[in-house]
């Protein structure tokens, strides 16, 4: 995104991952600092997402919209004349082993090599699993110290049962990485308010928490731009009794600032130890090779690799040293 909130810190994230595109494998064991978005369904992480990246490019709405959390392969070895290389209705109907046709099964990701002839099976093994997929892919994700998880929360919902802030809580009980968000708060009731979520009176979390007023439904319906989306959220806040004299801790803006602070920092701590590894990594290369009569050359991958991070480090570093000291984290 080139016009969005966080247009920085894509760049600079984005430059992180083609570097880590160029060295393949063994990037995916370098922790690199990322965010991930946790809350109930429906609670607005998707329009959260838009909001601060500035693009429509998520399926929103009231229902599970942006799922994705099964790939279930189809895989047809010899497809028979008679069966036409898919499964009939009649096999979907029926099920049973008499149905299975020995050429014909399925496969899911989640279970490698297990081969489902039955598709009544496959049927049954869709909806049993899908939470507990959920919930280890999230924690696989917000275990890692490396990731900065945004609980969002409706405000029109009661914090004490938001999913997001109790999952989050699990893997970060300080709240040293939580940041809460939320969202809805142009329909919470008349006469109510989030100031006492705001000032830490309910759920204290040590980054705080960022009120947001999102697209409605009836806004997608009608295809309002994000750029008016932000610009309703600024008045609603700036004119809110309860939330005027505070404004500029509200809304999407301040949000993607905070993100930005943070994400700056985890990578500024975290850009000394890559560094420190890749080179690590070249050296030992380096002895294996000598060892087997040859030296790497200047143009070696890894080279490449630990060059482009070097110049990375250089042309970011006004970037994430002038982020990191132009807002503090605790407001
Ligand atoms: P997700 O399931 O968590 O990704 O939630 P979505 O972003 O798809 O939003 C669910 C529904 O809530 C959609 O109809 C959104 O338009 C609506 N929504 C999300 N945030 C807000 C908000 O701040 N205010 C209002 N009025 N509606 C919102
Ligand atoms: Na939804
Ligand atoms: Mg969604």
């Amino acid at each position: 995104a080139t016009s969005g909130l966080g247009t920085e810190i894509v760049n600079v994230v984005n430059k992180l991952q083609d570097v880590f595109t160029a060295v393949g494998t063994s990037a995916s064991q370098i922790d690199l600092p990322q965010i991930c978005v946790l809350g109930s369904q429906s609670s607005g992480k998707s329009s959260v997402l838009e909001n601060i990246v500035g693009r429509d490019f998520l399926p929103r709405g009231t229902g599970i919209v942006t799922r994705r959390p099964l790939v279930l392969q189809l895989i047809n070895r010899k497809p028979t004349p008679q069966q036409n290389g898919s499964a009939s209705s009649e096999d979907l109907k029926s099920g049973g082993d008499s149905a299975a046709n020995p050429d014909e099964w399925g496969e899911f990701l989640h279970l490698p090599g297990q081969k489902f002839y039955d598709f009544n099976k496959i049927r049954d093994e869709i909806p049993r699993d899908i939470e507990k997929q959920i919930r280890d892919m999230l924690l696989k994700y917000i275990s890692r110290p490396s990731c900065i998880i945004l609980a969002v929360t409706a405000a029109n919902t009661d914090l004490a049962n938001s999913d997001g802030l109790k999952l989050a809580r699990e893997v970060d009980p300080e709240g040293q990485r939580t940041i809460g968000v939320l969202t809805k708060v142009d329909l919470m009731d008349q006469g109510t308010d989030v100031v006492d979520i705001l000032a830490g009176r309910v759920i204290p979390l040590r980054l705080g928490y960022v009120p947001v007023v999102n697209r409605g439904q009836r806004d997608i319906e009608t295809g309002k731009p994000i750029a008016a989306a932000l610009e309703y959220e600024r008045k609603f806040f700036e004119t809110h009794p309860s939330y005027s004299n505070k404004a500029q801790y509200c809304g999407t803006p301040f949000l993607a600032r905070k993100l930005n602070v943070i994400l700056m920092a985890h990578i500024r701590a975290t850009l000394p130890d890559i560094k420190q590894r890749i080179s690590t990594q070249l050296a030992k290369y380096n002895t294996e090779l000598q060892s087997l009569g040859g030296a790497l050359g200047d143009g070696s991958s890894a080279n490449v690799v630990l060059s482009v991070i070097t110049e990375f480090c250089s042309e970011f570093r006004t970037t994430i040293d002038g982020n990191t000291n132009d807002l503090s984290l605790n407001e």
